[in-house]
């Protein structure tokens, strides 16, 4: 089955109950027993549970992995991922993720004894120079959140098997629809579910993709001994928007595409990344690796904390709110914002500037959105 099919069909679909073609929502937290130490398939819905089990089988097929795993949040998947980990490794991040990852890494695995260096992900060298003897795994997210850095996954692949690290990436941005990581020789995926996957801002969860046995029954351990699960109610929102992955994955990037164009030749606009445009750094990997750039779009405006606050204040139709990969146009400011959690210096070393505003380009007509933008920016 190929991609568009797989988001429809995989798992067990219809179900074997009554036949359902829509997924039922198991909202059960437990199962009765057929006899003595003799389950159907089920016993307990933080261990596991029907609805959760198709989600988690679809992201895993999507990704071409071995298993998948469906969290209450990205960064319940996230947490999950680092209890692989013991008191002592030391793991590789690059340093423009998500800030609620940097905080993770930094405010709270810091203090159970993880080591963490935190640097940009295109220097070969560099990244082969920050390698320690205690180092275990290197973290990626590509294209990163806010500034939209590509990672060169062939290169990453190469330098962790070269030192025997496990490599993670997040992979929330892209979506498999547009990066398929695994296929790059990664060994774990995550995602925070809420944006993309889910689609509609209606839901939090996360997912985590394995790619060998033995992740996969650790993983598996993991999330039934911590309880860090997603409801059958949210991976069933996901599951009907994983759906429509495919014709949304494309509209989004159309309209992206758009915005950058249009951003890319205002006068109050001082910079624009998006790694679909032929300035961006990445742009040549990005096209190299990706099926496609995705949906977000960041942009510099001249003028200073007043520009950005009085631009916030005048869009109409982007919403000024956090998230992003729904339907719906969001535009928010990393810096006051998602990436609040990464402390101001931090923030500067690595190019997330006060003047910086991140956009989610959803799916209403581009006309209405770059009018929106227009307005925005027209102003004194
Ligand atoms: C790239 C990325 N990873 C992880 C997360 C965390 O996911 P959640 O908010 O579902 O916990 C986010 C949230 O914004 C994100 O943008």
């Amino acid at each position: 089955m190929r991609f568009e099919t797989i988001a429809i069909h995989a798992g067990e679909r219809p179900d074997a109950a009554f036949g359902a073609v829509s997924v039922p929502i198991y909202q059960t937290s437990t199962f009765a027993f057929e006899d003595v130490g003799k389950t159907r398939g089920y016993d307990y819905s933080r261990t596991a549970n029907p609805t959760r089990k198709v989600l988690e089988d679809t992201i895993a097929r999507l990704e071409g992995g071995k298993a998948g795993f469906a969290f209450a949040t990205g960064m319940a998947a996230e947490t999950t991922v680092m209890h692989l980990l013991k008191a002592g490794d030391h793991v590789i991040c690059g340093d423009d993720v998500y800030g609620g990852t940097y905080r993770l890494f930094q405010n709270v695995m810091q203090d159970f004894g993880l080591e963490f260096t935190f640097l940009r992900m295109d220097n070969r060298q560099a990244i082969e120079e920050a390698i320690k003897p205690n180092s275990r795994m290197l973290w990626l997210e590509t294209p990163s959140n806010p500034l939209l850095n590509i990672t060169d996954l062939e290169m990453a692949v190469d330098i962790a098997k070269k030192h025997n690290l496990l490599t993670v990436i997040d992979n929330t941005f892209a979506t498999p629809y547009f990066l398929r990581p695994i296929e790059y020789g990664i060994d774990i995926v995550v995602h925070s579910t809420t944006k993309y996957l889910n689609g509609h801002c209606d839901v939090v969860g996360g997912a985590v993709v394995t790619t060998t046995d033995e992740l996969t029954e650790r993983v598996q351990f993991l999330l039934n001994a911590m309880g860090t699960c997603a409801s059958p109610f949210d991976c069933w929102l996901v599951l009907r928007g994983i759906e429509t992955l495919p014709v949304r994955m494309k509209q989004h990037e159309q309209n992206a595409i758009a915005v950058a164009n249009y951003l890319r030749g205002h006068s109050k606009v001082k910079r624009v990344f998006y790694p679909g445009l032929l300035s961006h750094p990445g742009h040549e990997i990005a096209r190299r690796q990706m099926k496609g750039f995705g949906g977000v779009v960041s942009f510099e405006l001249n003028g200073g904390t007043e520009a950005v606050t009085n631009f916030l204040r005048r869009i109409k139709v982007f919403f000024l709110a956090e998230s992003l990969g729904g339907v719906v146009s969001l535009a928010e400011h990393p810096a006051t914002m998602t990436h609040a959690s990464m402390p101001k210096e931090h923030r500067e070393k690595v190019g997330i500037t006060d003047d910086l505003i991140r956009l989610s380009v959803g799916l209403e007509n581009i006309d209405d959105l770059i009018e929106d933008l227009g307005q925005a920016l027209k102003r004194p």
